[in-house]
């Protein structure tokens, strides 16, 4: 037994999960509804109200929200009680406000927490390319080197065949060279219509469905996923993405680097990272919430990097009490 590990006093994320948990309790009404707006900004409002119970100062560093005019926790916003640690946040009421909308499944709700300064603020590039992995992939995977040979050499690191890696990717048009290259190499795709936050973190706790998460997403994710990353000990690499040679110019003149490849430690300096999740729909990491007879139900993960932990936590909160 590792006896110079010494028990941290506080994990905050045992309290942030009250957050997640009200945000899909009050986007439960709106899953299936086709209104997306409707579902983040019920969520967005009870994010930010039970943050503010917080003993905390949270900044929000990646917000959500203005890549498609959504309601958002604003970049800047200080959330909190206004005592306790300075934090970075980055945070998704919903992400997968799409599948939500429509009633698919993998929605989450989350929020990402580290030490105050140490968050890349990637806030002004919509787009990140991302590479997400377990521990295996650590000195092995590179954004720089081609995808079939970072499949061919998760493989490897895996001690597995190509034939088994699973590589799951958003399905979009723009990642249509990249399915063909993942299917020419052997490897198997596993599509995602929206949510490359659950699907990283997939990616990097070893539940074997999924080896390997790639492709352009948003770059407020890739900051949020970086959280739970590093207390999963796994392997995340981003690279920014700008649209438009406007959005180039604003990422350069916030300090950001294209062509460049950010490391796990970039994008989240702190290792002392916490991380949210609590299920909207039900997904392969998360059941959804559900309103059963008198009780609405919750499944969360609350991950904390510095003492290494990950609990799922069900939660049960008397419908009368939440619902209209
Ligand atoms: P939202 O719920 O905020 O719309 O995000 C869903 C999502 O699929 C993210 O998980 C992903 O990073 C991003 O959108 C991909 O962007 P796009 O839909 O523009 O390809």
């Amino acid at each position: 037994m590792n006896t110079s590990f010494s028990h941290p006093d506080r994990n905050l994320a045992l309290e942030l999960v009250r957050a997640t948990e009200a945000a899909a309790i009050r986007a439960l009404p709106y899953i299936g509804r086709g209104d997306k707006n409707a579902a983040d900004g019920a969520a967005v409002d009870a994010m930010r109200q039970f943050l503010g119970t917080v003993n905390f100062q949270g900044t929000i560093v990646i917000g959500e929200g203005e890549k498609d005019k959504a309601p958002m926790l604003f970049n800047g916003e200080v959330v909190g009680n206004g005592s306790g640690p300075e934090c970075d946040i980055a945070v998704d009421p919903i992400d997968g406000t799409s599948l939500t909308a429509a009633g698919r499944g993998h929605a989450i709700s989350m929020l990402g927490v580290a030490d105050r300064g140490t968050m890349l603020d990637a806030s002004s590039v919509f787009y990140m390319e991302k590479l997400v992995s377990n521990a295996d992939a650590i000195g092995v995977l590179d954004l720089g080197q081609s995808l079939s040979d970072n499949i061919r050499e998760l493989a490897k690191a895996k001690k597995k065949p190509v034939s088994e890696i699973k590589v799951a990717i958003l399905d979009r048009p723009r990642h249509q060279d990249a399915i063909e290259e993942i299917r020419s190499a052997g490897a198997h795709t596993r599509l995602i219509l929206d949510g490359d936050v659950a699907a990283g973190i997939n990616a990097a706790r070893e539940d074997n469905r999924i080896d390997l998460c790639y492709g352009t997403g948003g770059s407020p994710e890739g900051v949020a996923v970086t959280c739970a990353i590093k207390a999963l000990g796994g392997f995340i690499q981003g690279r920014l993405v700008p649209g438009t040679d406007e959005e180039r110019e604003r990422g350069t003149a916030a300090g950001l680097k294209f062509d460049y490849v950010y490391s796990a430690d970039e994008l989240v300096a702190s290792d002392n990272t916490f991380f949210v999740a609590t299920g909207v729909t039900d997904g392969e990491l998360v059941k959804g919430v559900r309103h059963d007879g008198r009780w609405l139900r919750t499944e969360s993960l609350i991950f904390r990097s510095r003492s290494g932990t990950v609990r799922r936590v069900s939660s049960d909160y008397l419908a009368e009490r939440w619902l209209d």
